[in-house]
């Protein structure tokens, strides 16, 4: 079988660099695929870490004048991710996070950053590179929504191109006045083109020229066709729900692996999790929670901000304190979500522990120690905590929307009967439907029997790639087939 060559173009890519799951996803997909005959490369901007990151980058093309000066595109390997790297300094040679200055303000040049990008997936979709041609593109959100629009008003031959929405909140808008500065023609600026409420926006493009469009959940898929979760582009979906699909995320089941885990207090298996007390118990001790082995521990790693729902948790917290329950937060964002919870933590000692900031290995280790996850979102794509939380035997209590709704088994009565339930569900999100969810599970909780099937049935459930790449390498082929 001669394999399909795939060019993902991404702003980030795990173990590279990582605001969100995008990156974790950009980064496990290549090697979940390789099993499947499918070569998938990725363009990534050349960021200080990502070159950093190289170690003989081979130049394989040259730009005279990519948005303002000269640029070159590097191929390397790291990882076992074979990599086309943007070496653009004046778009991409800037310290930390890849979208936002140490103001916390998006780079005013924003929107040209990630059109070059486009462009240059645009251009190696056109053959530019001997080496590789790719017959699919697959763009991942805004940041590469350009590369089917480039495509379209270039004409002549070109791969197929697939648009995956990771996150409909993030549209890449433009003001109109920037069309030529990002290389997109007059006549682009329509309806059926990259027009968007008299803006540009990338991510409006992708999805009006994509040959195929994909989000990372069936129920997403369904939701984002609707007025409340469709950020102004359900009309554009709805128009395009023939091509549109949802596919669920998986974890790296190596990165993330309770059995080896070296992060972690105590190695444990699917089979045992007396291990678990002991990342419990280390824990409580990072986070100066009071020691103690009987209390629930109910655990939050996020990005602090409104899609996250996390402003419920701080109104829940007296009833939360109230049961004896103790609450470890792991997350950064929002300013006023950050000053809540270290207020929290001063007002409940002993029983609010939060660090603010981002911290992998105190990630796996509230895995490891949480008796329960948090993930009241208001909307979410997919969700990767609550798939990490199944597989470390930390029950999720999720928000029933996008792919928190597909990934979680709530423990009603019938479930509950039938041995099946792997977590807690509620919905609408709110605070009391919220606090309700909490009860329930603080009161399944105190039932150990069954607090321990419903942990074994999460860390049996399947949370890897395997199903998800099977399912990509299929739409692959079913759209090079069309
Ligand atoms: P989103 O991409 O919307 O932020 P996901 O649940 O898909 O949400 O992915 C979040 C990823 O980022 C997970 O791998 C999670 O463990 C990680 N993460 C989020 N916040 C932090 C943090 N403060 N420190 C370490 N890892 C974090
Ligand atoms: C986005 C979404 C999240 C999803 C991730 C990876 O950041 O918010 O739900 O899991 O992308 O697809």
């Amino acid at each position: 079988m001669t394999d399909i060559k795939v060019l993902s173009v991404t702003s980030e890519i795990y173990p590279l660099i990582k605001t969100g799951g995008l990156a974790d996803v950009a980064g496990a997909l290549p090697l979940a695929l390789a099993k499947h005959h499918v070569d998938m490369r990725t363009l990534i901007p050349g960021y200080p870490v990502v070159k950093a990151a190289l170690t003989n980058p081979v130049a394989v093309h040259s730009f005279k004048n990519l948005f303002g000066a000269k640029a070159s595109l590097l191929y390397g390997e790291v990882a076992g991710l074979k990599l086309y790297v943007l070496d653009a300094p004046h778009l991409y040679d800037r310290p930390g996070n890849p979208y936002v200055g140490s103001d916390g303000k998006d780079w005013p040049d924003n929107p040209q950053r990630f059109a070059a990008l486009s462009r240059v997936g645009a251009d190696i979709g056109k053959g530019v590179l001997k080496s590789f041609r790719p017959n699919i593109i697959q763009c991942h959100d805004w940041q590469a929504g350009f590369v089917p629009a480039y495509l379209h008003y270039d004409g002549g031959p070109r791969p197929k191109t697939i648009m995956t929405v990771h996150n409909l909140a993030f549209q890449g808008r433009a003001a109109a006045a920037l069309l030529h500065d990002l290389a997109l023609p007059p006549s682009s600026f329509t309806v059926n083109g990259v027009e968007y409420f008299g803006d540009i926006s990338a991510l409006k493009s992708g999805l009006q020229f994509a040959d195929v469009i994909t989000t990372v959940s069936p129920t997403y898929a369904k939701e984002i066709r609707e007025p409340e979760a469709g950020m102004g582009l359900d009309g554009l979906l709805e128009v395009r729900k023939d091509v549109l699909a949802g596919i669920l995320n998986g974890v790296d089941t190596q990165v993330w692996d309770p059995a080896t885990d070296g992060r972690i207090a105590a190695p444990f298996s699917s089979g045992s999790v007396s291990g678990r007390a002991k990342s419990k118990a280390a824990l409580q001790t990072r986070l100066g929670l009071t020691p103690n082995a009987k209390a629930p521990v109910l655990g939050v790693i996020s990005r602090l901000s409104w899609q996250k729902g996390l402003d419920l948790l701080l109104e829940a917290l007296p009833m939360i304190m109230a049961e004896g329950a103790q609450v470890a937060l792991l997350g950064s964002g929002e300013k006023e979500l950050e000053t809540g919870f270290m207020a929290a933590m001063a007002r409940y000692p002993g029983q609010v522990g939060c660090v603010i900031g981002y911290d992998e290995s105190l990630a796996h280790l509230l895995q490891a120690g949480s008796d329960v996850i948090l993930v009241p979102s208001r909307f979410e794509p997919c969700g990767l905590t609550q798939l990490c939380a199944l597989r470390y035997g930390a029950v999720p209590l999720v928000a029933r929307v996008g792919g928190l709704n597909d990934t979680v088994i709530d423990a009603n009565d019938m479930a509950l009967a039938a041995g099946v339930a792997t977590g807690v569900q509620f919905g609408p999100v709110n605070g009391s439907q919220f606090q309700d969810a909490l009860r329930r599970t603080l009161k399944l909780f105190r039932q150990p029997k069954i607090w321990k099937k419903i942990q074994a049935n999460g860390l049996k459930t399947d949370v890897s790639w395997l199903r998800p790449a099977a399912q990509y390498a299929e739409l692959y082929r079913h759209v090079l087939a069309k």
